[in-house]
């Protein structure tokens, strides 16, 4: 019996809009996966959901004057909408400050943690506004990196140099509230000690599936040595510290603690809606024959590689992930600029939401954000890039394809497929034999999460299918040969149908079309899988209406 599989999607931040490093990072590699899984029949769980507690938040909120919750929720809403425009479909998409479950089941996670002997309570120096009278979390303070003299550096890492930043490391600390300067106080923390995990983190990488820059920097971290790291937090949103203890008075877990305690939480939900029990989640994630797999941008590596790792296997009942698939950071270049840093204070980026609601389409940009998909190392959006791919990949390579065979066939030999008794040529043989091939070629790529390459294939192939017919000449054979014309088309038909089951992980917009235009009912659609590309239309199929796949954009 095959394994069931849960995916999981890095759970973003609820301040702010989506923008296409967020995609690229994570969600569209998960719903390529997820999508090729469900097409073999794989009994697959896809979650995410927003990321609502933390400083990022509660920052925000400040800005603009609302509650925490009042931005989550505002985001929560917009960030689903754009995932869903974009084709990625999550069986279930949660709110970690809107939830029935997450605040209980983060809760008894720390008190299991807590009661096995995990926590160690320790009293540490914190930045403190003695005119707000509050502690000062990481990014409320700034100030001169100690290591390199970077001025304006958070309190957590300097940008400059990278060395983490604390009390004494961070010079003229001044309070992000008021601009005063912060003073020191003492509080008290619960800390996981990371060093008694590090055996079990090596273990875990050792069979993992993960990208080889992601094993090497995890191995760095270990051989480094890990450290003791602080699960609690004093700031007033997020999940309070279920303890008795009058230290604990006000503090809540670490957002890092509580975050991919969310994938656990929605799992929950889900259960609840689609099975009436909730309890039904342990079979997702405490299950042996459950493959859990995470995906994640470059930032989040330690989290889920090593923390969450930790976390578990410290709680002890549920299964360690079988993958963590880490993709690099993308970077931008606008028309005349140079390259830099998508950035959202600087309003460098590419946002989901506008790109749709000026009418772009969400499979040229599923397709670019594949071609440039930094799986191994960061890469580069290019705006002129996406028209110039969108105009020759998608409308010439592919769009014509589809277009010039159907409008052909149908023109000269109506709306039915008539196969010939004319034997086929070696052309046509090898042809066959590549469309074969390429169902098991692209299959096992994105196996191996290479699936920029896999993509990449697939569009060799459609390359390869608009050459077979400029070599077949149908339009000077038809005048001379009919049996040897039909033929051409036919094989490009069929070539046409695996193009459009194995299209559907990558543009399952596109997709949809080209299997509706060769007269594929919807029906007949959802019950395709991926074997069924190496079948051929039957004689006398009926053939549906060429339309165009993706309109030229002139316009720069
Ligand atoms: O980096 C981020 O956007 C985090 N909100 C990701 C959290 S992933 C998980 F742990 F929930
Ligand atoms: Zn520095």
């Amino acid at each position: 019996m095959s394994k069931k599989i849960l995916v999981t999607c890095a759970l973003p931040y609820s301040n702010g809009k989506l923008h296409v490093g967020h995609i690229a990072g994570c969600y569209l590699p998960a719903d390529i996966f997820v999508r090729y899984q469900r097409l073999n029949k794989r009994d697959v769980m896809f979650v995410s959901g927003s990321d609502d507690h933390g400083v990022p938040i509660k920052l925000t909120a400040d800005k603009e004057g609302k509650t925490p919750k009042e931005v989550a929720t505002y985001f929560y809403h917009q960030q689903k909408e754009s995932f869903k425009k974009l084709g990625i479909n999550f069986d279930v998409y949660g709110s970690t400050c809107n939830s029935n479950y997450h605040t209980k089941t983060s809760q008894d996670f720390f008190k299991t943690l807590f009661d096995k002997g995990f926590f160690e309570k320790k009293s540490s120096k914190q930045f403190f506004d003695d005119v707000a009278n509050m502690f000062l979390p990481d990014r409320y303070v700034k100030g001169t990196c100690g290591y390199c003299g970077a001025k304006d550096q958070n309190s957590d890492q300097c940008e400059e140099c990278g060395k983490e930043l604390d009390v004494e490391h961070l010079k003229d600390a001044y309070s992000i509230i008021n601009k005063s300067p912060a003073s020191v106080k003492d509080t008290f923390h619960w800390y996981l000690d990371l060093t008694k995990f590090e055996e079990t983190v090596s273990q875990w990488l050792n069979i993992a599936d993960t990208r080889e820059h992601t094993k090497k920097f995890v191995r760095g971290l270990v051989s480094q040595g890990l450290v003791k790291r602080s699960m609690t937090r004093d700031i007033d949103w997020g999940i309070p510290v279920p303890l008795d203890d009058p230290d604990a008075k006000n503090k809540v877990l670490y957002v890092w603690f509580d975050a991919p305690i969310g994938y656990i939480s929605n799992t929950k939900e889900i259960c609840q809606d689609k099975f009436g029990n909730f309890e039904e989640y342990s079979k997702w994630w405490k299950d042996k024959n459950t493959d859990i797999y995470h995906f994640i941008g470059e930032d989040n590596t330690v989290f889920h590689c090593v923390i969450w790792i930790a976390m578990l296997k410290a709680e002890g009942s549920f299964n360690l992930p079988k993958g963590v698939i880490v993709n690099n950071y993308l970077n931008i270049k606008f028309p005349g600029k140079e390259i830099e840093k998508i950035s959202k204070s600087r309003g460098s980026a590419v946002w989901i939401q506008d790109y749709l609601e000026d009418g772009g389409n969400p499979d040229s940009l599923r397709y670019y954000l594949t071609t440039v998909a930094p799986e191994k190392s960061r890469s580069v959006f290019i705006v002129e890039d996406l028209i110039q791919k969108h105009n020759s990949e998608l409308g010439n390579a592919l769009g014509n394809f589809v277009n010039r065979v159907l409008s052909f066939y149908k023109k000269y030999y109506g709306e039915k497929i008539e196969y010939t008794t004319k034997e086929l040529n070696s052309i046509d043989k090898d042809f066959e034999n590549s469309r074969l091939e390429i169902i098991n070629k692209v299959g096992k790529l994105i196996e191996e999460y290479s699936f920029k390459q896999a993509q990449d294939s697939l569009f060799d192939f459609i390359r390869s299918c608009n050459k077979y017919i400029d070599e077949k000449q149908p339009w000077t054979s038809r005048k001379t040969d009919e049996a040897e014309t039909k033929n051409t088309l036919i094989q490009c038909f069929n070539a046409m149908f695996t193009i459009g089951i194995l299209l559907n992980p990558f543009l399952p917009f596109s997709a949809k079309k080209i299997l509706s235009q060769l007269g594929i009912s919807e029906q007949i659609q959802n019950s395709l899988t991926w074997q069924c590309a190496k079948e051929k239309l039957e004689n006398g199929h009926n053939l549906g209406n060429p339309e165009i796949l993706f309109a030229k954009i002139e316009d720069k």
